[in-house]
């Protein structure tokens, strides 16, 4: 049935999301709080003509890991790490997005990450999160973002 076909191609995609997410949380840098974070998501783009054409139209995943830092507050959220991927891979717009703890529990993304991923991502990326699939418009809603600036 298609229903199911589609089914099953989702929940391949999140256990790939997972996976990604898990293996990028083993290169966390974590010596002051001990959690490993991991974030893996689904990318597409950039739009054809783009500068950045080398990944034109391109779906791929994207990965990122938390990087901690003795000052505590200049802290990176693996988030940051993943926006900082997408940007090295060419750049483009985040579709689907999980995080999970070194331990593979999903998490959810910190205040800052909402806004930063709004950025990169819209309203519509889909977060899942321990309680299923939820659109970040949903994790930020009235968010602030680049068309407050035109
Ligand atoms: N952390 C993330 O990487 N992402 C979040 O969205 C929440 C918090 C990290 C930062 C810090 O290294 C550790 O989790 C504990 O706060």
């Amino acid at each position: 049935m298609p229903d199911d076909e589609t089914a099953a191609q989702r929940n391949a995609l999140v256990d790939s999301l997972t996976e990604a997410a898990v293996g990028a949380a083993r290169g966390a840098y974590r010596p002051y709080s001990g959690l490993g974070v991991g974030a893996a998501a689904l990318a597409i783009g950039p739009d054809a003509g783009s500068p950045a054409g080398a990944a034109d139209g391109r779906v791929r995943i994207v990965v990122g890991c938390n990087v901690e830092n003795a000052s505590y507050g200049l802290t990176l959220c693996a988030e940051c790490s993943l926006v900082s991927d997408l940007h090295r891979t060419g750049g483009g717009r985040l579709l689907e997005l999980v995080v999970v703890s070194h331990t593979g529990e999903p998490l959810a993304p910190c205040g800052r990450c909402r806004q930063l991923l709004h950025e990169h991502g819209g309203p519509g990326l889909v977060v899942h999160t321990a309680r299923g699939a939820v659109r970040l418009g949903e994790l930020l809603p009235d968010a602030f973002g680049p068309e407050d600036l035109r």
